[in-house]
């Protein structure tokens, strides 16, 4: 019988065979063809990284869901599997929605949310439940059904993030109840029967209508609740995108209720930063990924038969002031080829081409904040995209401007307190990430430059740059 699953594996066979690879990711995990939105089930289990996703894979536009699935010895060189999950149930008959992977035993087990109508699409009758799905190989998953169903009066309930504590199963899901966003805590013995523990935060005004993809972890003494608010105004230069993705600090402990110690503050400082999730690496690295995309923005590799790529996985730590640090995994070390020096110590009222061509690239670019006098001085990426430090505003800058395909404006983050710019930068063929001074802050966008626009420059305008440090490796991707 040829299932939906076999159905869905043979289209993405199909659709690859027409992709237009000029903005195709080179070393970051997307759909073979077709679309990706959130990670789903990350997870270290029987000596692979385990990578599933938000899959539509019969067109670049989201549709049904579907479980993509990708597993990798090292978190850099992925391997695609075929498709996990279809909507083939009851349960589940209009999307296998977001959720998450743990190990029980020798079993593999995902826990998604069944996204379902009765009778016409629409809010009044959506009903979203949580349900399980086993696998003992790691690919081949057996549907195990409904394992907590809608409660009652709430429509919008999903993407269960379950891990494992002393007193067994624990669960958050995200719900819209009325108009308010919150995180619902669940406890089980088994994985199979629930029951509700309490809520473990909720928003304000401001804070949104809907909590999406929840996540909760301990990072050193705290416990960190991850969430992607739907609903926030912007304020200033903060949360500027469609949806914003978060995160609360505080104490935590079996039995007690969530202490928050610390307001709202955003993974990531880009255009493209959503739906985070984290899991725990075999020597105990808290390790995140996130969806590089948005909601509603226009994603023009969907003209080339793709859309939506993962974020590098990060190393998450926690600082002194109570900030999420993240950093690019050590893994992706194994990337680098020839370093490059770049020999510029200082530019006066200068652009200076240092790479040509659109090599995919890690970057280490240091710079002198007192001693620089320029009002902007940084990176160009082609004609369209620039990473620069911003002396009126002082702040660091990440602007596109590709008005050909209606993605222009910027993204910013103040620039830190020492005298020392540490950038590191990774380019791939659609998308960059800049993780400031260690982690302190990032910035993640998708960027779109023609083929014969992607030389490298570095610039000051109205004045000198001091630079410390500017190399970079080339990648074997
Ligand atoms: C977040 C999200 C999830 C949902 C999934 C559907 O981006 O909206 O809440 O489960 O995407 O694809």
């Amino acid at each position: 019988m040829m299932t939906l699953r076999i159905q869905a594996n043979n289209a993405v066979k199909t659709l690859k065979e027409s992709i237009n690879p000029r903005w195709y990711p080179r070393f970051h995990l997307a759909p073979q063809a077709g679309w990706m939105n959130d990670p789903n089930g990350l997870i270290w289990f029987d000596g692979y990284y385990h990578a599933f996703y938000q899959h539509h894979p019969y067109a670049p536009v989201w549709g049904p869901m579907h479980w993509g699935h990708a597993r990798s010895r090292d978190m850099v060189h992925w391997e695609h599997l075929p498709i996990a999950l279809a909507p083939e149930g009851p349960e589940d008959k209009d999307g296998c929605f977001s959720g998450s992977a743990v190990s029980d035993g020798d079993k593999l087990a995902l826990i998604y949310t069944g996204h379902k109508f009765h009778g016409t699409p629409c809010d009044e009758n959506l009903y979203q439940v949580q349900c399980l799905a086993t696998s003992h190989d790691g690919v081949n998953f057996e549907r195990k059904g409904i394992v907590i169903d809608t409660p009652e009066g709430v429509h919008h309930f999903r993407d269960p993030k379950v891990w494992q504590e002393k007193e067994g199963w624990y669960m958050v899901v995200g719900a819209r109840v009325a108009d308010i966003g919150e995180v619902q805590l669940y406890q089980s013995d088994d994985l199979h029967h629930w029951h509700y523990v309490n809520t473990l935060g909720q928003s304000d005004e401001k804070m949104g209508y809907m909590w999406e993809c929840p996540d909760f972890f301990p990072l050193a003494d705290k416990h960190i609740l991850m969430f992607s608010p739907q609903g926030m105004a912007a304020e200033g230069y903060n949360y500027r995108n469609l949806f914003q993705s978060g995160y609360l600090v505080g104490k935590w402990q079996e039995d007690d209720a969530y202490q928050i110690e610390q307001r709202f503050r955003e993974m990531d400082h880009g255009h493209d930063f959503y739906a985070p999730q984290s899991f725990v690496a075999p020597d105990g690295r808290r390790i995140v990924m996130g969806w590089l995309a948005m909601w509603e923005s226009p994603m023009p590799e969907k003209a080339d038969g793709w859309a939506g790529m993962l974020s590098l996985p990060r190393e998450l730590t926690l600082d002194k002031k109570g900030q999420l640090r993240m950093n690019p995994v050590k893994e992706l070390e194994l990337l680098r080829g020839d370093c490059r020096r770049w020999q510029v110590s200082e530019l006066t009222h200068q652009t200076i081409v240092v790479e040509q061509g659109g090599q995919p690239i890690e970057i280490q670019l240091d710079l002198n904040i007192p001693l620089s006098t320029a009002e902007q001085f940084g990176l160009n990426i082609g004609q369209g995209a620039r990473i620069y430090v911003d002396s009126q505003s002082r702040r660091l800058v990440v602007e596109r401007h590709y008005p050909q395909h209606e993605l222009s404006g910027y993204r910013s983050v103040p620039l830190p307190d020492e005298e020392r710019l540490t950038l590191r930068i990774y380019i791939d063929s659609s998308s960059i990430e800049v993780f400031v001074n260690h982690g302190e802050y990032t910035l993640s966008s998708r960027i779109y430059p023609e083929k014969d626009d992607r030389d490298l420059s570095l610039f000051s305008h109205n004045g000198r740059a001091v630079v410390h440090e500017a190399h970079a490796w080339y990648l074997n991707a």
